[in-house]
């Protein structure tokens, strides 16, 4: 890394700001427990986690959060039984169900 490089990621890391985390809360995926805070949305938690495939396209390639703004739709998750819900949108709520998506 150049010393330029270097002062650029001392300058970032200088101005990142204080976040507080809410609550502790958990969801499932897959029917498997996943502890979360509240105010993170379904795909933070579920990265944070270590989720890695969150489902699958028609011809079974996996399939995980791009954009996180809403746009791509490879972040969807059946979200306590409505299908198509986009994790990256979507705030975890305690008690919430998630399955993967496949072949959406
Ligand atoms: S990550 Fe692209 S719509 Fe959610």
């Amino acid at each position: 890394m150049s010393d330029a490089n270097r002062d650029q990621v001392a300058r970032s890391e200088a101005r990142r700001l204080e976040a507080e985390r809410g609550a502790p809360i958990e969801i499932s995926f897959n029917g498997r427990p996943v502890p979360c805070f509240d105010g993170e949305t379904l795909a933070t938690a579920l990265l944070a986690d270590g989720v890695s495939e969150f489902g699958t396209t028609r011809s079974g390639a996996p399939r995980q959060p791009l954009c996180n703004m809403g746009t791509c739709f490879d972040c969807v998750l059946v979200v306590d039984g409505v299908p198509l819900t986009r994790s990256c949108l979507t705030y975890a709520v305690d008690g919430m169900t998630t399955e993967s998506s496949r072949g959406a």
